[in-house]
């Protein structure tokens, strides 16, 4: 028997829904498999810990996370708490303290769902997006003087350090080698940021040699989004920095249909610590409460986790299960169905059950 830790964070608003949701199907898998455990342990950290106790999570909070395989996070985000507290409280100490530096974003336009995009369906677009996940724009550096006063300042440093953008562009090279199509794009914007967009340009170039058999280019970020619009079928393995691929990929899930089928993995490439899995969503106080959350990130993500763990079969199974469901049109409203969170749910399950492959 293979067992692996799991550290459930459900978080806020639809957060427990899709992570409840997310460790059914896990239980599913573990059954039908029957050589495979998943030792679910679930903390109640978020905005209603935060309430209570004035932070949003404990301070030994990473020492208890740090013994565990893999961290499966809901979403974080309460309309009566700043976001800047909900982030910097919860998520971003997580993946900076255990260094997950690459935020994997696979995107794809899975059976039954039509993209907003005309003529654009199953197999145009099949992307991953890696995003920087320790500094750049989202380093934390800068600050505030003179508050409320009319010469208040605030500053907001982008860092690039070399070893971080080598080790990312690494990361997104060799992620682009192991694809089909080895195909990689280089987001950037170093025509108007002239210091460390350049710097990372250059180090793009330098990683470039050690994969002469990956084809790569570079995109402004502007036109970026108009090729991610026009030409979905002219990408495949896609790079960025920390602000760049947040926007980037929050387009990607539209484009694909819906930010509720949207994953991302928060990966420690070198395993020195617990990754972190999640949707790209976040906690949706428009639908919270009301059972209709689609689940398919919260799966989606679950088969990123297993993939990392070893257990490529499970991962497989399951995004067979997610694909079938959604290919007979059992599917939430935002993505045009009308099936609740459980019955997409129960559905996947079922065809877990029901897989004889
Ligand atoms: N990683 C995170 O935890 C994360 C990410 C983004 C936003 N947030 C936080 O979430 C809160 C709400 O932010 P927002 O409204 O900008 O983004 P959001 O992702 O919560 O919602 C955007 C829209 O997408 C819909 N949506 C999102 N996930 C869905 C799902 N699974 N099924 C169906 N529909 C879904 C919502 O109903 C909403 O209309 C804010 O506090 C924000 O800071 C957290």
């Amino acid at each position: 028997m293979r067992e692996y830790s799991i550290a459930a964070i459900p978080a806020d608003g639809i957060g427990p829904e899709v992570i409840a949701a997310g460790v059914t199907v896990l239980e599913s898998l573990q059954k039908r498999l029957g050589d495979v455990r998943f030792n679910v342990e679930t903390f109640d950290w978020g905005s209603a810990y935060y309430r209570k106790h004035g932070v949003m999570m404990p301070t030994d909070a990473l020492a208890r996370l740090k013994t565990f395989d893999a961290i499966y996070f809901g979403a974080v985000g309460a309309p009566d708490v700043p976001d800047h507290i909900t982030l910097w409280g919860l998520r971003l100490p997580i993946c900076q303290g255990f260094d997950q530096y690459a935020n994997v974003r696979p995107t794809k336009i899975l059976p039954g769902i039509t993209s907003p995009l005309r003529n654009v369906g199953t197999g145009d677009l099949d992307w991953v997006i890696v995003r920087e996940n320790s500094e750049g724009e989202y380093a934390g550096c800068g600050g505030r003087v003179h508050r409320g006063l009319p010469e208040e300042v605030g500053t907001e440093v982008a860092v690039f350090t070399r070893v971080g953008v080598q080790r990312i562009m690494r990361y997104a090279f060799r992620l682009a080698q192991s694809r089909p199509r080895k195909l990689l794009t280089v987001v950037t914007k170093s025509n108007a940021q002239r210091h460390g967009m350049v710097m990372w340009d250059e180090i793009a170039d330098e990683v470039s040699k050690e994969f002469p058999d990956v084809t790569w280019d570079k995109m402004l970020v502007d036109a970026m989004t108009v090729r991610m619009t026009l030409k979905p079928q002219s990408l495949d393995t896609i790079v960025a920095t920390n602000l760049h691929a947040d926007i980037l990929s929050d387009l990607a899930g539209a484009l694909a249909g819906s930010l509720g089928v949207a994953p991302t993995a928060n990966i420690d490439p070198e395993r020195r610590f617990p990754s972190m899995f999640e949707p790209i969503h976040g906690s949706a106080f428009d639908i919270t409460g009301k059972g209709i959350a689609n689940p398919v990130a919260s799966f989606w993500t679950a088969a990123q986790m297993l993939d990392h763990l070893g257990e490529r079969d499970a991962s497989a199974r399951l995004m067979r299960a997610v694909e079938k469901v959604s290919g007979v049109g059992i599917k939430t409203p935002d993505v045009g169905g009308n099936a609740t969170t459980k019955q997409v749910t129960d559905a996947v399950v079922d065809a877990i059950y029901s897989s004889n492959e």
